[in-house]
């Protein structure tokens, strides 16, 4: 059986990139999947190329209606066992010339984003079900004018491990997912504003573009991620401070 049947499942900045190769992968493994994005012809074609079980729910996770209005539409097909807090923005920016709009843009997005996407789901949230936040090595390391982006990661890092311990009575886990690599491809059809430069690489002799590989790698790793018998199930070793090995962040081999 697979592994989601049944399930119900919102992806958030699920046209694109890591959001739309998990949705993908969730739906080849049963699930229902709401997919979210602020433009309406990127989220058509996305739900197209996913085929069925999906549905598009167009809006901005950073405003506050705009969340009211996707769980309004989730609302209608039944409750949620997993939620992927996707949507997010990289972009570098030199301290001694970054503007309070880039500080703004990022933090809007992918912390207040993320929170409130995660505050305003829970009542929908079946116990037991599962939140996946993307987190970023970028949350532990410096890289130079990369100090916003890694801050909102932080964030977000620290988000996991406090709704691991708050959220463990109705046995929701909380996991972070660093990704794997951090080629970029310049394809704009992949990446939103533009904001990732870099080319993907093949991995040699393989003939598959980084980017896509780790697209499907994530995707493969956020289903296994949901597995209620996953040792990652918070609470499970009974511990507080969390004893979810990815509560505690591990970090991967990447550039952010
Ligand atoms: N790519 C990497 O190597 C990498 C590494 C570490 C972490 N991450 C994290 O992984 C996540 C996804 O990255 P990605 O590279 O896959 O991104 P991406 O390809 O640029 O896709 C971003 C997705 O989020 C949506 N989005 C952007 N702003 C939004 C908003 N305000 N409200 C709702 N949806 C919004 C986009 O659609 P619209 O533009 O239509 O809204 C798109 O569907 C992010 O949190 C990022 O920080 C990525």
């Amino acid at each position: 059986m697979a592994k989601l049947q049944e399930k119900v499942a919102v992806v958030t900045g699920g046209t694109t990139g890591i959001g739309f190769a998990t949705a993908k992968r969730f739906v080849a493994e049963g699930a229902y999947v709401f997919i979210t994005g602020r433009r309406q012809k990127e989220l058509d074609e996305a739900v197209k190329a996913i085929g069925g079980n999906v549905a598009g729910v167009r809006g901005d996770v950073s405003k506050l209606p705009d969340l009211d209005r996707l769980y309004e539409t989730v609302k209608a097909k039944g409750k949620i066992d997993v939620l992927v807090a996707n949507a997010g923005v990289g972009e570098f920016a030199p301290l001694a010339t970054l503007t309070e709009e880039h500080f703004d843009k990022l933090f809007d997005l992918n912390v207040k984003g993320t929170l409130f996407t995660v505050q305003k789901a829970l009542p929908l949230m079946n116990d037991g079900g599962s939140i996946i936040l993307i987190g970023s090595v970028a949350s532990v390391k410096g890289t130079a004018s990369f100090g916003t982006y890694g801050a909102t990661k932080a964030a977000v890092r620290n988000l996991v491990r406090t709704w691991t311990v708050e959220l463990k009575d109705r046995r929701i886990r909380s996991n972070g997912r660093c990704t794997t690599t951090g080629s970029h491809c310049e394809d704009p059809s992949h990446h939103t504003d533009g904001t990732h430069g870099r080319t993907g690489r093949s991995r040699q002799g393989s003939g598959i573009p980084r980017l896509r590989r780790f697209q499907l790698c994530d995707g493969h790793r956020a289903v296994r991620r949901w597995r209620p018998r996953s040792s990652l199930i918070s609470g499970r070793r009974g511990a507080d401070p969390p004893a979810s090995r990815f509560a505690r962040g591990p970090v991967r081999r990447s550039d952010w």
